[in-house]
C-alpha cells in the first residue's frame, strides 16, 4: 500500500479513536449552545458511571460483598442485590458532581433522590435501571443499565415528580449499557442511535456503530414461556403461530438490555406481555420501556403496549408498568395481530344477536 494511502488509513484510524462520546455528542448537535454543552456533559457523567459498574463487575467474583443479596426488598417487591445498591449509589455520586441533574429517579428508590443545589429551573432529572437483569449477576451473564434523560419542568417543591408523569416523546436522550464480553454503551439525542465500545486501555467509549437500523423483520422472539400459562389467550395464539411456522428461533437471556440489543442488531420481537399475577406486565415504563421504544423508533422499529404506542403511554405513577412488545416493525405488527383478532372476537360475541 502506498504511503499516502497508508497514511489516509492511518488518519481515518485516529479519527475513529477520538470519536469519544462527548465529541460525537456536539457533532450530533452541530452546536456548541449551553443545551448541547449539556447534552454533551451528561452523557460524559453516563460514560463514567459505566465504566464504574463495568470495573466492579469485572472482579465481581474475586472481591468479597459485590455478589448476592442485601436482604432488603425495594419499591417493586423485588429482592435487592449488592450490585443493584452499588450501581444505583455510583449514577448517584457521578452526578452529583455534574452539576446538571437536578433529580435522580432509579428503579431502585421509592421517591426520585433530589440534588437541590442543582435545581433551578431548566436543568435535567436523570431516569435510570442501574442493574437491569439483576438475577443474572451471580451467574456472570449479561446485564446492563438502562437511562433516560428528561428537562426538569417546574419547582416541584413537595418532591411529587409530577412533571415526570409525562409521554416519553419528553424524552431528550435515552440508552443503554450492556455489561457483555465487552461493554457498550448504545444512545440517542432523537438523531439516530449510536453505538460505543469501551477502550479499556484508553478508558474512553469508541465510536463502534453509527446510526444503527433494524431489520424490517427477524427469525427472533424473545419471551419468557414459562409464563404461558397466565397469558391472555391472544398471546398464546402468537406462541403457537411461531411454534408451528419455519423462520422463528427463540433466544431469551432474562435480562431486557442483552435481549434487546440482540434484536435492535439482528431484527426480531422482545415481549413481555401482562400476566395473571402482574396484569400491566412486569417491566416499568419510565426507566425500562420508554427508553428502548425512543431508541428503536430513532432507529427505524416499533415499541406498543399491544393497544398504544409505548411512547405515547402517560404513566400515572413513577413506577407505572406496562406490558410491552419492542423490536422490528413487521414483528410487532405480528404479535398485535393476534390482540386484535381477539378483540374483534370477543366485540362479535358481545354484539352478536342471542
Ligand atoms: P431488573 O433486574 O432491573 O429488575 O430487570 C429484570 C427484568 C428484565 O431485565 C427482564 O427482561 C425481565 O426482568 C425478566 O423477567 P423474568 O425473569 O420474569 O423473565
Ligand atoms: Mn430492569
Ligand atoms: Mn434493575
Amino acid at each position: 500500500m502506498a504511503d499516502a494511502d497508508k497514511l489516509v488509513k492511518q488518519t481515518h484510524a485516529l479519527d475513529r479513536d477520538c470519536t469519544t462520546l462527548s465529541r460525537h455528542v456536539l457533532q450530533q448537535l452541530q452546536s456548541f449552545s449551553a443545551e448541547a454543552q449539556d447534552l454533551s456533559a451528561l452523557m460524559g457523567r453516563i460514560a463514567l458511571a459505566a465504566k464504574l459498574v463495568s470495573r466492579r463487575l469485572s472482579r465481581a467474583g474475586l472481591v468479597e460483598g459485590v455478589l448476592g443479596f442485601t436482604g432488603d426488598v425495594n419499591v417493586q417487591g423485588e429482592s435487592v442485590k449488592r450490585m443493584d445498591v452499588y450501581a444505583n449509589e455510583v449514577f448517584i455520586s457521578v452526578f452529583k458532581q455534574s452539576g446538571l441533574v437536578c433529580r435522580l429517579a432509579s428503579e431502585e428508590m421509592d421517591k426520585p433522590y433530589y440534588i437541590p443545589e442543582n435545581c433551578p429551573i431548566g436543568r435535567y432529572t436523570l431516569l435510570y435501571d442501574p442493574i437491569d437483569g439483576s438475577s443474572n449477576i451471580d451467574s456472570n451473564l449479561n446485564i446492563g443499565s438502562i437511562f433516560s434523560i428528561r428537562q426538569q419542568e417546574g419547582t416541584d417543591e413537595n418532591g411529587e415528580a409530577k412533571d415526570l408523569l409525562q409521554h416519553g416523546r419528553k424524552q431528550l436522550a435515552a440508552g443503554y449499557i450492556l455489561y457483555g464480553p465487552s461493554t457498550m454503551l448504545v444512545y440517542s439525542i432523537g438523531n439516530g442511535v449510536h453505538s460505543f465500545t469501551l477502550d479499556p486501555s484508553l478508558g474512553e467509549f469508541i465510536l463502534s456503530t453509527e446510526n444503527i437500523q433494524i431489520p424490517e423483520h427477524g427469525s427472533i422472539y424473545s419471551v419468557n414461556e414459562g409464563n404461558f400459562w397466565q397469558w391472555d389467550e391472544s398471546i398464546r395464539d402468537y406462541i403457537r403461530y411461531v411454534h408451528r411456522h419455519e423462520g422463528y428461533t427463540a433466544r431469551y437471556g432474562g435480562a431486557l438490555v442483552g435481549d434487546f440489543h440482540r434484536i435492535l442488531f439482528e431484527g426480531g420481537v422482545f415481549l413481555y406481555p401482562g400476566t395473571l399475577k402482574n396484569p400491566d406486565g412486569k417491566l416499568r415504563l419510565l426507566y425500562e420501556t420508554a427508553p428502548l421504544a425512543f431508541l428503536v423508533e430513532q432507529a427505524g422499529g416499533r415499541a406498543s403496549t399491544g393497544t398504544e404506542e409505548i411512547l405515547d403511554v402517560v404513566p400515572e405513577k413513577l413506577h407505572t408498568r406496562t406490558p410491552v412488545i419492542i423490536g422490528s416493525k413487521e414483528d410487532v405488527e405480528l404479535v398485535e395481530s393476534f390482540i386484535q383478532d381477539r378483540t374483534r372476537e370477543q366485540t362479535e360475541s358481545l354484539t352478536a344477536p342471542s
